[in-house]
């Protein structure tokens, strides 16, 4: 079989020779964005969507993208044309580019520009919708709005890698992570909704969340269903004691959770709303309206 093609600023190289500079800050620094993107039966969700949440964040840490908004959704689909993947994850990764040892970002001429396109289970696993996720409830709190808000979808994932590996030596599948002030924020990469008597809520941003894509696709399938949601702080003693809790995002889909900190959540897995949204997001994720043709 032949390698994947991994664009690089413009470029396409095999995935084997496909490579950065040590000296860009991104490698460096973690100093870049990024966005996962999938692609369901040769349509890119959201792409227009995801590529305007990649200049937010740009603009957040005013990294000046080299390209203009079209351009990059064109370049994606190009490289998911290329790659003639019809069902893939897309990995879009642009860094502040090679500068100096030193952090001063203007030493950087030109940020890079890098997309993967590959083939990719969910990532908490297949068997996840059905059997559901065991999680802790992290040590470690998400990085507070008012310093590396995870509003950036920025190259710098630590704060959720130490939680993360507090799940894994755990034994558990995933981590909630709980905001600053101790409420509850989101998982390690991926956004959190809970079920209370038929009435959804989700944590707002100022949780200290990043705004997910999926996130608001259940958002707008839920009122469409006519499923109340809300957007509040939810307590750790919420969470434990609700009927329903799943996770959304474009690396894990939506997964329902089983247990956390070793309490069952629910009586059975999915729960009737998590099962209705998941066959909801099934039908809107394979919609041509709700993407860009790319094969
Ligand atoms: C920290 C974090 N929260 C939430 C999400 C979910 O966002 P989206 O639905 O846009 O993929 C992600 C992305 O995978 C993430 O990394």
């Amino acid at each position: 079989m032949q390698e994947p093609l991994v664009y690089i600023d413009g470029e396409f190289y095999a995935k084997s020779i496909a490579k950065v500079s040590v000296f860009d800050h991104g490698f460096l620094y973690g100093d870049g964005v990024f966005e996962g993107i999938r692609v369901y039966g040769g349509v890119v969700f959201k792409l227009r969507e995801h590529v305007e949440r990649l200049y937010r964040s740009a603009k957040a840490i005013r990294l000046d993208i080299p390209m203009t908004l079209d351009e990059m959704i064109d370049a994606v689909v190009k490289t998911v044309r290329v790659n003639g993947f019809r069902d893939a994850y897309i990995r879009l990764v642009v860094t502040r580019g090679v500068g100096d040892l030193g952090l001063d970002p203007r030493k950087c001429s030109r940020p890079s520009v890098v997309i993967i396109v590959e083939q990719l289970e969910p990532i908490l696993g297949a068997k996840a919708r059905e059997t559901g996720v065991s999680l802790i409830i992290s040590s470690t709190r998400r990085d507070p709005v008012y310093a590396t808000s995870h509003e950036v979808k920025s190259l710098n994932y630590l704060n959720s890698i130490l939680a993360k590996l507090e799940a894994i030596a755990a034994g558990a599948d995933d981590a909630v992570m709980l905001d600053s002030r101790g409420f509850v924020s989101e998982a390690t990469a991926a956004n959190l909704f809970i079920v209370r008597g038929g009435v959804l809520a989700t944590p707002p941003i100022t949780a200290g969340i990043l705004p997910g894509i999926t996130r608001a696709v259940v958002m707008q399938l839920s009122q469409k269903l006519g499923i109340r949601v809300e957007e509040r702080d939810i307590t750790p003693t919420e969470l434990l004691t609700s009927d329903e809790v799943f996770l959304t995002g474009t690396g894990a889909e939506i997964v329902p959770v089983a247990a956390i900190s070793g309490v069952r959540i629910g009586e059975r897995v999915p729960g009737p709303v998590t099962k209705r949204i998941i066959e909801e997001f099934d039908k809107a994720k394979y919609d041509p309206a709700n993407g860009v043709k790319a094969l």
